[in-house]
């Protein structure tokens, strides 16, 4: 388009290049009363995929454009600026996107002038910014997951000036910029960036070229803002990075994971979470704090990924069946009643049955209470899209049947095993299937319904277990 404005354009490459020293930087957003008289009636809407990352991003978008006097829109007709925050980790995750900027360009309107915005991971592949350049006139502003704080800068800018489109998607890592506005989705559970980025590069994700490499926020900024949650009554903070168990290697100040989530527990938040954590540099020490602190829940995310250590290797995911399995046992031996849940990927190029076996005896001996199952899709870029595969697609889904059934023997037991206990449950409101009842989560993160008149959302409530399914549980409330 003619009047395109292109400030940086996504390259793998670049990526895939050490960035520079990443600086923090304490933003003090000041919005001029001309612009919140121009934003004054406009309304934004954001969709979000993908994982919390994206979800607290959406946030922090949330948070600047109220900042700048837009308020939130019940529909997309309604919206002023729509922003899609995409995801990247799997195909299917890219074609709903399409599906969705598809569906955008009957809302354009040459008489408004309109915000239609794609950010988050997807942008950062060079393939698709060609393809929305082409196919989507309709998109005028790309942006990529460094590019959140500086919104404000690109919807002014589209919105006052004579320009098309934007297009500004900068492949190295991005500074941390702190003290960004936000407008949480929950007032009662909060996610709390601790690190950005990912070194672990591997072979088959995407996350280490869309995301960065490894930046910790510091310990002090950290702990200011769950402060402020636990002031403000929140019942639940869940600790964010792509590999939490490496935060403060890149700050050379001595913090550690186990520091930082000490720390945080001592500020009495009544639930702690973290997520997720690599096995490579998941340290006894962590261990030693979680099995400590009554608030940290005794649920770890432990993605395993494969059973079997050729595959392991092929993946560079630095450790050995073995290891994993120790990690796993002295976690069982020092946390009382921990459940450990995981990821696992079937069919990655080449994998063999006889090692898609190994896999399964993992699950068998891990027993997971719960599993998320993927099958492997190859990512632009990535050194495994190279790798050659002689595994047929219809394989792939028999194996990944066979995995799903496995797993979910083990999710069974361990919700079996909870019928007739009384358990907390923290709310998160009416059951989208039945508004009769209210719906929440366990400490160890089994979701429960249980009926209720009484509109209980945000509070920590004990339920007696009567009912086990497969991916959920029924009770009673227990008063008092
Ligand atoms: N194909 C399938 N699953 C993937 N994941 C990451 N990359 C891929 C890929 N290319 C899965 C991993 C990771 C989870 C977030 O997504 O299991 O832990
Ligand atoms: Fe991806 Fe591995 Fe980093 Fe997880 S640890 S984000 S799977 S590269």
């Amino acid at each position: 388009m003619k009047n395109d404005k292109i400030i940086s354009m996504p390259c793998i490459d670049e990526a895939r290049k050490k960035s520079s020293e990443n600086k923090i930087v304490y933003s003090n957003i000041k919005i001029s009363e001309e612009t919140r008289s121009l934003n004054a009636g406009k309304k934004y809407l954001i969709k979000t995929f993908g994982c919390q990352a994206n979800v607290r991003d959406s946030e922090t978008l949330s948070g600047l454009l109220e900042s700048a006097n837009f308020s939130a829109a019940s529909s997309e007709k309604d919206a002023d600026v729509i922003i899609i925050n995409t995801c990247a980790v799997r195909e299917n995750a890219e074609d709903k996107v399409f599906g969705e900027i598809g569906n955008l360009k009957i809302l354009s309107d040459k008489t408004k002038k309109k915000v239609f915005a794609i950010c988050g991971c997807m942008v950062e592949e060079p393939d698709v910014v060609e393809r929305i350049k082409k196919i989507f006139p309709h998109i005028n502003l790309i942006m990529g997951t460094h590019e959140v704080p500086y919104l404000l800068d690109y919807v002014e800018e589209l919105m006052t000036k004579d320009v098309s489109r934007i297009i500004s998607v900068k492949s190295q890592s991005g500074d941390i910029v702190e003290n960004l506005p936000s407008r949480r989705d929950e007032n009662y559970k909060a996610f709390v960036n601790i690190m950005y980025g990912c070194n672990k590069f591997c072979t088959y994700c995407i996350v280490p070229y869309t995301r960065g490499r490894e930046r910790s926020r510091l310990l002090k900024d950290i702990l200011i803002e769950c402060q402020e949650l636990v002031d403000k009554g929140y019942q639940e903070i869940t600790l964010l990075g792509q590999n939490v168990n490496a935060y403060g290697k890149d700050l050379k100040d001595g913090s550690t994971f186990a520091n930082l989530l000490e720390e945080v527990a001592k500020l009495g938040i009544p639930r702690l979470r973290f997520t997720t954590s690599h096995p490579w540099d998941f340290s006894s020490s962590v261990i030693d704090v979680i099995a400590k602190y009554p608030n940290i829940m005794k649920a770890i995310h432990l993605p395993v990924q494969s059973g079997n250590d050729e595959i392991l290797k092929k993946m560079g995911r630095r450790y050995t069946a073995e290891n994993y399995k120790r990690l796993v046992d002295e976690m069982k031996s020092k946390i009382k009643d921990l459940t450990i849940s995981t990821d696992i990927i079937v069919g990655f190029p080449a994998e063999t049955y006889e090692q898609f076996l190994d896999t399964l005896k993992m699950v068998d001996y891990v027993k997971y209470d719960y599993a998320f199952t993927f099958i492997y899709s190859p990512r632009p870029g990535t050194p495994a899209s190279k790798m050659e595969d002689n595994v047929s697609k219809e394989e792939k889904h028999r194996r990944f049947n066979e995995l799903v059934e496995r797993c979910e023997i083990y999710v069974n037991q361990s919700s079996d095993k909870m019928i007739g206990g009384i358990y907390s449950v923290l709310v998160d409101g009416r059951s989208k299937t039945n508004p009769e009842m209210l719906s929440g989560y366990t400490e160890s993160n089994k979701m429960v319904h249980f009926k209720s008149k009484e509109d209980l959302t945000g509070k920590i409530v004990k339920v007696k277990i009567k009912e086990s399914h497969v991916y959920f549980l029924s009770g009673d409330l227990v008063n008092g």
